[in-house]
């Protein structure tokens, strides 16, 4: 497959919570890639908190400006590349992604999302007298996305992160291997 070839870019995609910052920068040293998170690029970029952009901007404000600097970062081979959970919700976003290289979607069970997301501190999405309840109606609305865009998807209910890095470098190997692209 044209997008195993060469030293291609891994996207971690997944819901608040799945791991993907820790998870990515995991991966990239145990693959020796480089490591991206959109989201800290993005407050960077911004010069604003996550949440501040919500609360200035709104979140078509905070997705205009994830989309773009999806688009202006986004293909670099030979990293690993961390997105936000809402980077599947604009479909050019996914066909970016699965363009530039592969997609690896992180998922575990809803009651373990909720029990690391905690109280949602730093996610503006689930500010509001009840996060559980927006968090679950997000789920819902969400797992078929990321589902629908990976090209492997991990289950880390129960797994440390260095356990669920380990998973996705043996698969990324064994898939080029398979793949006639080298390990
Ligand atoms: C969002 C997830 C957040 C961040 C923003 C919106 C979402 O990233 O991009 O708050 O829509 O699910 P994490 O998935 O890293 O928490």
């Amino acid at each position: 497959m044209a997008r195993m070839s060469g030293r291609p870019q891994i996207a971690l995609i997944g819901f608040m919570g799945s791991g993907k910052t820790t998870v990515g920068a995991l991966l990239a040293l145990e693959l020796g890639y480089t490591f991206l998170d959109l989201d800290h690029a993005l407050a960077e970029r911004a010069g604003m908190s996550i949440p501040e952009i919500f609360a200035r901007e709104g979140e078509a404000g905070f997705r205009r400006r994830e989309r773009s600097l999806l688009l202006e970062l986004g293909d670099q081979p030979g990293r690993v590349l961390a997105t936000g959970g809402g980077i599947v919700l604009e479909p050019e976003n996914v066909a970016f992604l699965r363009r530039h290289g592969l997609v690896v979607a992180l998922t575990a069970d809803l009651p373990e999302i909720l029990a690391r997301i905690g109280g949602g501190e730093g996610r503006p999405l689930l500010r509001g007298p009840d996060p559980m309840s927006a968090a679950a109606a997000l789920w819902s609305a969400r797992e078929p996305l990321y589902r629908g865009a990976a090209d492997l998807i991990v289950d880390t209910k129960g797994l440390a992160p260095p356990e669920v890095a380990r998973k996705i470098a043996d698969w990324y190997r064994m898939a080029r291997r398979e793949d006639g692209s080298g390990a």
